[in-house]
């Protein structure tokens, strides 16, 4: 027979346990979307976003997962044939960098084992051997999942930085947002994604993504772009478009 006493708490590697106080909050009707409230909200929401990645850099909110996120951030910035180097230490980053195979993009994986972090010196020698810089972006995912391996992002920035190479460096905090230090603007960072359903704590099905200066360049000439994704499409006056449609109220409220 087994004998449960109390509330039950998630331990899974995916969505975490929500606090009653995240619940309670989606527990009441919804707003008006076209309502001074709703902008109010998302405002705030896209304030406390930005605040949270570390970037003055904008913050958009996607009705998806994490995937959806990845899609997000490689849609807005690269063009069919770029050539993308992903930073190997588990599954995820690779599992972004299959994303981004699929869109078009020329992806070559820097070797690295499950039971360690990206070397920094790997990642700085491979871009000096690019002279002509035709490495476009390179991926790596801060805390990759499924190894449980930690990345040192801003080691990995350091690197980059060194080097002088223009690639835009791209980092999935899906796992580590909310739960250790992230820096995207003091450590170099271009865009950053990451997902509502762990360190948040809040219902999966909202993901996010920031971009700095440099990247929404990039960006106007992205010939992978398309309309929900699409940075652009969010930043129109009207305010139906911030979610690329109806807003996600009760999840916003969580
Ligand atoms: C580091 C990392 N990236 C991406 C994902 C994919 O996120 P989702 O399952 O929300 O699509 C996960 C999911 O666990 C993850 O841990």
């Amino acid at each position: 027979m087994v004998v449960r006493a109390g509330r039950e708490f998630l331990a899974i590697p995916g969505p975490t346990t929500m606090p009653d106080e995240v619940l309670r909050a989606m527990h009441r009707p919804a707003l008006d979307i076209y309502s001074e409230e709703m902008v109010q909200l998302s405002d705030g929401l896209l304030r406390d976003l930005s605040r949270l990645f570390a970037t003055k850099g904008k913050s958009y909110i996607y009705i998806a997962n994490g995937h959806g996120a990845w899609e997000a951030v490689l849609s807005n910035v690269l063009s069919r044939g770029d050539k993308v180097l992903v930073l190997e230490s588990g599954r995820f980053a690779v599992g972004w960098g299959n994303a981004a195979a699929a869109m078009g993009a020329d992806v070559e994986v820097l070797k690295g084992d499950w039971r360690r972090a990206v070397r920094p010196a790997e990642v700085e020698a491979r871009l000096r051997q690019d002279k002509d810089h035709k490495i476009k972006a390179i991926l790596v995912a801060q805390i990759d999942t499924a190894s449980g391996v930690c990345n040192d992002i801003e080691a990995i920035g350091t690197a980059i930085k060194s080097t002088g190479h223009p690639a835009l460096f791209l980092v999935d905090t899906v796992a580590s947002l909310g739960c250790m230090p992230f820096e995207m603007d003091a450590w170099g960072i271009d865009v950053a994604m990451s997902g509502s359903q762990k360190g948040l704590m809040t219902p999966p099905g909202l993901s996010f993504c920031a971009a700095n200066d440099r990247a929404q360049e990039i960006h106007k000439k992205a010939n992978l772009r398309t309309p929900y994704w699409d940075w652009t499409e969010r930043e129109g006056t009207e305010h139906y478009r911030k979610y690329g449609g109806t807003a996600p109220i009760h999840l916003l409220f969580a």
